[in-house]
């Protein structure tokens, strides 16, 4: 078996970053260079300044940190880094398509591709590529073909090797990692890259815990994995609903529920809606998968989790309004948070952006702060809606930097991000400030009823009528 000392990473991103330093801080024999087109990027994960790296994860700052420049390294020279490389991984971005067949709902893989014509134009040796982007099924064998197309006589080996990091937790999940999937081919050759790729693993994690299958179950096991932890968001958000018209609790119910160790406890919380870049975007693929396969019941029954996700998100932004008289026009609300959940800076499909686009449109005057999300994001990703013009955006939203000064004279707070910080407030003094009756909508269910009751507030918290 090859053993592999040179790693080079295509993609800097919210994958790409935080994997390779984990695995150039477990893995010293091991030289891991992450490339980037982007030169902002790789400026960004080069700063002298820790606290400016381009992701925001709990402990990635103080690895990047013990790594880098020693075997950790980040660098635009994209060529260079593929062509010394014996394994190379790709975690460039795989949005959902915007134009053409599968517009809304299949992967764009133009950067995918990019990538592998990339690597097959300057590779001189053989070389191990992984797929570490979530892609769909079959995606591998588009690159095999790329790549065994380009007239070389280089040998190329893929493997699907899906990340199944969270955003927030990822260090943690990366260096604990529950399982560890390898697909590849079941060739002598396939057999040896899996073996390789198992080894840098093994440098920190149980043999047990690392899986090897065939390349399609490792890449529809990805989706499959988030579409099933989203369905359960889906499936306790729907009850939430049920709960607020009745004197049922959605959090007994999710105790109650979650002790049948069948079931179990986790991701039983009810809230606003999930986001992230990952759940909506792979069932969107599982779905017109489905579909293209001519499997119409499945792609329904799997569209429905999306479904009820939106449904949860616009109920959360019609209760604000219907419970502000269904007028807030010209009202000041506060939002508390932007980040589709907490410690990350990630926006990406976050329930904020929904929540306050449909504020908006009934003419509210929003007043927006994340502690760890910027003016500049918040208004992008406004922009990026098209549903009312910049200006307008900006006329009708500002971005706040003191959590304690914006609530002056606020009609009502919407909490969409559970920061620990949030829970911490003086909500005393916020009520203080606020004009009467003061509301706040709990999206999170981070506060407690009696004490906001207590308070004084009108207090909404998702689940409980
Ligand atoms: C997810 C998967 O967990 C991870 O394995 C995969 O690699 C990428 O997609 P991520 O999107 O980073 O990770 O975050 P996750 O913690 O799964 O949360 C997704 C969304 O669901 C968030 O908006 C979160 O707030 C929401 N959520 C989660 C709930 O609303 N309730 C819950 O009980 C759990
Ligand atoms: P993810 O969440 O999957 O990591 P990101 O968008 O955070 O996605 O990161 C993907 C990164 O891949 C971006 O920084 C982007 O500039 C980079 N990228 C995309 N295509 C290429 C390419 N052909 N060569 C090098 N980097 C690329």
């Amino acid at each position: 078996m090859q053993k592999i000392n040179k790693i080079c990473c295509i993609g800097a991103g919210y994958v790409g970053g935080p994997t390779m330093s984990v695995i150039a801080n477990k893995c010293p024999d091991i030289q891991v260079t992450v490339v980037d087109i982007n030169a902002d990027r790789i400026a960004q994960w080069n700063t002298e300044d820790l606290d400016q790296l381009p992701i925001y994860e709990p402990g990635l700052k103080e690895i990047v940190g013990e790594s880098r420049g020693k075997n950790l390294f980040f660098s635009t020279e994209v060529d260079k880094a593929i062509d010394e490389a014996q394994m190379i991984f790709i975690s460039v971005n795989t949005p959902t398509k915007t134009y053409g067949k599968g517009k809304g709902q299949a992967a764009d893989l133009k950067y995918v591709e990019l990538c592998a014509r990339n690597i097959a134009q300057v590779a001189t040796t053989d070389k191990i590529v992984v797929e570490k982007s979530t892609l769909p099924v079959r995606t591998a064998q588009a690159i095999k073909s790329i790549l065994d197309n380009s007239g070389s006589e280089v040998n190329f080996e893929i493997l699907s090797n899906p990340e199944f990091l969270a955003e927030g937790t990822a260090i943690d999940d990366l260096l604990h990692a529950d399982r560890v999937l390898i697909g590849g081919n079941d060739t002598p050759e396939g057999q040896a890259a899996k073996d390789a790729l198992s080894a840098v693993y093994e440098n920190w994690l149980p043999k047990e815990r690392i899986l090897q299958t065939n390349v399609w179950s490792s890449e529809l096991s990805k989706l499959v994995a988030n579409a099933f932890l989203a369905q359960r968001v889906s499936s306790i958000n729907s009850i939430s609903a049920l709960c607020e018209k009745t004197d049922a609790n959605i959090a007994e119910i999710s105790r109650a529920i979650g002790f049948d160790s069948r079931i179990g406890p986790k991701f039983l919380n009810a809230s606003v809606g999930f986001g992230g870049s990952c759940f909506q975007k792979d069932i969107l693929n599982l779905v017109y998968i489905a579909r293209s396969f001519g499997l119409p019941e499945v792609a329904d029954y799997w569209e429905q989790v999306i479904i009820m996700n939106d449904y949860q998100k616009r109920r959360f932004a019609e209760q604000m309004i219907q419970t502000l008289y269904n007028t807030i026009s010209g009202k000041k609300i506060v939002l508390l948070g932007w980040a589709f959940k907490k410690d990350t800076n990630d926006t990406r499909e976050s329930a904020a952006i929904y929540v306050a686009d449909a504020l908006l449109e009934e003419r509210a005057e929003l007043v927006v702060y994340d502690p760890k999300v910027n003016a500049e994001r918040i208004y992008a990703d406004l922009d990026y809606l098209n549903t009312r013009s910049p200006e307008e955006n900006r006329k009708l939203l500002t971005v706040a930097t003191d959590p304690m000064e914006m609530v002056q004279d606020a009609h009502a707070v919407a909490i969409l991000t559970e920061w620990d910080a949030f829970k911490d407030y003086d909500w005393t003094a916020i009520y203080d400030k606020m004009l009467k009756p003061a509301f706040v909508f709990d999206g999170r269910r981070i506060l407690g009823t009696k004490q906001m009751n207590d308070i004084g507030f009108n207090y909404y918290k998702i689940g409980e009528s």
